[in-house]
């Protein structure tokens, strides 16, 4: 059966990689990159495979195909922030790993992006070392000891606010633990010395548009936390442009960070004001359970698509194992032969995400509590019978698939960084206080915010989230439960099982189809790493029943035929003009290719303004 849905294509090659800019290029962009501007958008580089098959982007969409990528030799860092990737490649060339480089810029992201990068949140990290091996680090946050399943629901059992915004909403954070282990694992400068610049940028740095627009977004919640509005709205007011802005709290924590290492912020002071600051506001956290925070190293996800390699996050993520499921099953079909962006390539990939995600929702949870099906998500039997049940003349009800209630998508707030050095060793790593500066408590004399990552649980199973996602039992609250994520930090191999891409993404439940379409825009379509992140995207998550296009992303023709198939198909809503932020867009893709003689090309997603540096 599958065999005869198989689209033969003898003559498709194995491999298709971007060919790699002139040489004359080079000093000019590492000029604008040195100056911390990542080179606008180009017209005339043609040179991909994608365009030289004819490809193109829809005629209203708003970013170009033919953008020249940063490019460098020694190393390269990709970021939702200049100040962070100065920071990256300035540890690179002080003799840092590719490793130092991400704590560092980890690091800095906390000071200078707070709706996102984070002391106060959790994450996932992938490295791929020089030496073929591959890491996977979980330092997702915990629900408290004192979790229980019901603890956000009201007396008729309904879902309360509380799992999104307050004090009750914050998991034990891992992003610190995290961070220093990955340092004591991997690094090769000393701690202080990549801790440091966060510091120095926790002292004072130029307000961004960036932070004015995040915090013009998020300031009526902040207002109302009176910790949060002392450190953010100073003087009541958003800091404006050009300003200096100082975080002396977070420089302190910071500071005992550099000098006590983990221990402050689990064990000491910063640890006493993350308690009587949830003594205050009505939270459960207490020392023990600072106290008894560990990350974990993880086995990664590891499955072949059409011969490359792609490592991702294993559980608590979904994403690794979400992943591998659905290009398992889009596999069947040859999308290169069928178009990039077709109809009939859509229709194959939502009807791949609907059923992944129909599993992902049931079956994923943390796999320290839950016991999982991870064989079934990885197999070619699964998949088979997954694929079996596609038409290719009519979209499959979701009802039909699982059964489930219409739901919702919504869109917050998180950041994926990419690092290589130049030895070849690889970091990606995705990071997150959930919602926009998390559930907008600052901890007092900390400086800090703190995640609203409980709402990634099921509160009530079978409810949707704030993203929509209609998860299961399996992932319902739990005392020092990991609550079930879609970050997916990734790193991808050659045929030959050579380093070749690094990417990841924010976007709630939109992280697994966003980081899977940056990786098949590359292998299946012949992208560079410019188009492969500018290209539009399309998401399915099962529930609610629609297949989501970005706004001016598809031609309409393309979507009345996919109507035709039987999808509701809906355009992303481009909202309120923004100064910084791209509207009725999703993700925010940082992404490095590796070049065939062993250069690097980047690119950071202008949808929410990033910055790639190399050197
Ligand atoms: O772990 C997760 O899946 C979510 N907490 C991620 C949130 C997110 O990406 C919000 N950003 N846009």
């Amino acid at each position: 059966m599958l065999l005869a849905l198989r689209i033969p294509s003898p003559t498709r090659p194995a491999r298709i990689r971007a060919p790699r800019p002139p040489h004359g290029t080079i000093p000019a962009l590492l000029l604008l990159a040195l100056l911390g501007c990542q080179p606008p958008a180009q017209p005339g580089d043609a040179g991909s495979a994608f365009r030289q098959a004819g490809g193109s982007f829809p005629a209203a969409w708003t970013f170009s195909a033919d953008a020249d990528p940063v490019t460098a030799t020694e190393g390269m860092v990709a970021t939702t922030d200049a100040y962070a990737s100065r920071v990256g490649v300035d540890i690179l060339a002080a003799g840092g790993n590719a490793v130092d480089a991400a704590v560092a810029t980890g690091l800095a992201l906390a000071v200078v992006n707070p709706e996102a990068g984070n002391l106060g949140g959790g994450g996932f990290m992938m490295v791929r070392l020089a030496d073929g091996t591959v890491h996977a680090q979980d330092h997702r946050e915990k629900a408290p000891i004192a979790a229980t399943r019901d603890m956000y629901l009201d007396e008729d059992g309904n879902v309360t606010d509380r799992s999104t915004v307050g004090h009750l909403a914050a998991g034990v954070p891992g992003s610190v633990a995290g961070l220093w282990e990955a340092h004591r694992r991997f690094g090769v400068l000393p701690w202080a010395e990549v801790v440091q610049p966060a510091i120095d940028l926790a002292n004072g740095f130029e307000v961004t548009v960036r932070l004015v627009s995040t915090l013009d977004a998020a300031q009526s919640g902040i207002r109302a936390v009176p910790a949060s509005a002392r450190v953010f709205l100073p003087g009541d007011a958003v800091p404006a442009v050009g300003d200096t802005f100082s975080q002396p709290d977070l420089a302190g924590v910071l500071t005992r960070l550099r000098d006590q290492g983990p221990d402050d912020f689990y064990r000491g002071e910063t640890a006493a004001l993350i308690v009587a600051e949830m003594e205050r506001g009505g939270g459960i956290m207490t020392l023990e359970d600072l106290d008894r925070y560990a990350t974990v190293w993880r086995e990664p996800v590891s499955f072949d698509y059409r011969g490359y390699t792609i490592h991702s996050m294993p559980p608590p993520s979904s994403g690794g194992l979400t992943m591998a499921a659905i290009a398992n099953i889009v596999e069947r079909w040859d999308l290169g032969e069928m178009g990039w962006n077709s109809p009939e390539t859509i229709h194959v990939m939502a009807e791949s995400f609907r059923r992944a995600y129909a599993d992902r929702n049931e079956y994923l949870a943390d796999p320290d509590f839950v016991e999982l099906p991870t064989d079934e998500f990885l197999s070619e039997t699964y998949a088979d019978a997954r694929a079996a049940t596609i038409s290719l003349d009519r979209a499959t009800p979701s009802s039909q698939v699982n059964p489930g209630i219409e739901a919702f998508l919504d869109e917050s707030h998180t950041t994926h960084y990419s690092v290589v050095d130049g030895a070849g060793n690889a970091v990606a790593v995705t990071t997150s206080v959930n919602s926009w500066y998390g559930g907008k408590v600052v901890v007092d004399g900390a400086g800090f915010f703190l995640n609203n990552t409980m709402d990634d649980f099921a509160a009530k199973p079978g409810t949707p989230n704030q993203f929509g996602l209609v998860q299961g039992e399996r992932n319902a609250v739990g005392p020092e439960k990991r609550m079930l994520s879609a970050m997916s930090p990734t790193i991808v191999e050659d045929p030959d099982g050579d380093l070749f891409l690094l990417t990841g993404t924010p976007g709630g439940s939109t992280i697994i189809t966003t980081v899977l379409q940056s990786i098949m825009n590359v292998v299946d379509h012949g992208m560079n790493v410019v188009q492969a992140v500018h290209a539009p995207r399309v998401h399915h998550q099962h529930l609610p029943d629609l297949v989501f296009f970005e706004h001016q992303g598809l031609p309409a023709a393309t979507v009345q035929a996919l109507e035709a198939f039987g999808h509701t198909v809906r355009e992303r809503d481009p909202g309120p003009p923004d100064a910084y932020f791209a509207g009725g867009m999703s993700g925010d893709v940082q992404m490095i290719m590796v070049m065939p003689d062993g250069s690097f090309t980047g690119w950071s997603d202008p949808r929410r303004g990033g910055r790639t540096e190399g050197r």
